[in-house]
């Protein structure tokens, strides 16, 4: 499966990103230089390619991608030159927690006559692992508090049977190696916990239930708190782990000639340094970790979208098969960029990036074809969301006219 994201600025030929096998790929860039507007190009390109073998997810700290539910009428003799035809997509926006109590009821019912289906994110409690139930309330391991809630999730863990936010907290107030202060401490942060509306409380909720294929899904994270232990963080880390293991059964069941219980995936994080920081732990980041260096396997590709790939954890980085940079200016940030370079590039990338010169230019860099191609990202075929609608360049196009 080959994504045509662009044209080639000196051979004006059509530039595609490979999506075959599963890649973890880096798409990076100044403010303002592309971004989002790019990781919206893939996720068309994987809706139009891919159909109903793909699910892209987009994890959207801004709350900006529900505008893929619109047409790109704005663009329309643009996606004209190239062939293309503004077009609206299915938009699934998953909203974790009461969707009328994050958001003004108005908003919900705006963008339900838009025709984006609003739906409640319910994830389980048994998803999150004992050190992530521990860091979420900043509990230490080692404490009172964190030893009885360690103990808790990993007992009930152990009986290999989901468990509920309800069942956590029975488990503590009948441990009896927990005193009373503990317990009650314990109760009022699971209570808190649980009146997110975040986690199921009676089923498992498996993952072909809450993601679709071949259908923008969205996972909207705007209305909550960031921060590496925050709930933003706590939802990737659920998602994240849940997928892999789930891809990883159905890649069990695929080499068998049985049907997949889920297609192969495509997450798409923007604004990932707040996932995967580097220098430091969030609750997400052994998961993202994991996906980057073992996702290959179960079919699970990863796009980690950023403004300073040096605040990205190295681990990552050098995971990335594929690099999709916008111009950067930062010293520090094109250091960074620029460590990943190969003998193939025939040159070091911050070379290439000092070409770059506008909005929506970009490198694209694939290691397993060992292949360099300085481009324009082709317009949307759906309306881009957030940022201010006419900061691009006027001649940008002129190119192709
Ligand atoms: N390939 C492109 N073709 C046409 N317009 C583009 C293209 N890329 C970006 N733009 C325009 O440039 C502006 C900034 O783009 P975008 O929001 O993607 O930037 P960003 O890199 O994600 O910025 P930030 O770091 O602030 O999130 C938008 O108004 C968008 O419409
Ligand atoms: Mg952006």
């Amino acid at each position: 499966m080959e994504l045509m994201i662009g044209r080639d600025l000196h051979h004006s030929n059509s530039v595609y990103m490979d999506a075959k096998g599963s890649h973890a790929v880096l798409v990076c860039g100044k403010r303002g230089s592309g971004k989002s507007y790019t990781l919206g190009v893939i996720i068309e390109e994987l809706i139009a390619m891919g159909g109903s073998d793909v699910i892209p997810i987009i994890v959207d700290p801004m709350g900006i991608y529900h505008t893929m539910v619109m047409r790109n009428d704005r663009q329309s003799s643009d996606l004209y030159q190239w062939g293309l035809t503004p077009q609206s997509f299915r938009v699934r926006m998953l909203v974790p927690g009461i969707p009328t109590e994050l958001y003004d009821p108005e908003i919900i019912k705006a963008l339900e006559r838009r025709g984006v289906e609003v739906v409640q994110l319910k994830l389980n409690a048994s998803d999150l692992t004992p050190d992530g139930w521990c860091d979420l309330f900043s509990m230490n391991i080692n404490q009172p508090l964190g030893i009885t809630l360690f103990r808790a999730v990993q007992n009930l863990g152990e009986s290999k049977h989901p468990f509920t936010v309800t069942e956590i907290l029975k488990y503590v107030e009948k441990d009896k190696r927990a005193n009373e202060i503990s317990q009650a401490a314990l109760q009022n942060r699971l209570d808190a916990a649980d009146r997110w509306g975040l986690f199921s409380k009676v089923d498992y909720v498996p993952m072909d239930k809450i993601f679709v294929p071949g259908v923008v899904n969205i996972i909207d994270l705007s209305q909550l708190e960031g921060g590496a232990f925050g709930r933003r963080n706590l939802i990737v880390s659920i998602v994240a782990r849940n997928l892999f293991r789930t891809r990883s059964n159905a890649r069990f069941r695929e080499e068998f000639g049985l049907g997949g219980l889920l297609p192969k995936v495509w997450m798409a994080l923007d604004e990932a340094h707040q996932f995967i920081p580097d220098g430091k732990n969030s609750l997400a980041k052994p998961q993202l970790i994991r996906w980057a260096k073992e996702g290959r396997q179960p079919g699970l590709s990863m796009i980690v979208a950023t403004q300073q790939p040096s605040a990205i954890d190295s681990e990552v980085l050098s995971q990335c098969d594929i690099i999709l940079s916008h111009k950067l200016t930062s010293r520090e940030d094109v250091q960074a960029l620029n460590s990943l370079s190969q003998d193939y590039m025939g040159g070091e990338l911050r070379t290439l990036i000092a070409e770059l010169q506008r909005t929506g230019q970009a490198i694209l860099v694939d290691d397993e074809r060992e292949s360099v191609n300085l481009l324009q990202i082709r317009p949307r075929q759906s309306q881009h969301g957030g940022g201010v609608v006419a900061s691009m360049d006027d001649d940008t196009y002129d190119i192709w006219k």
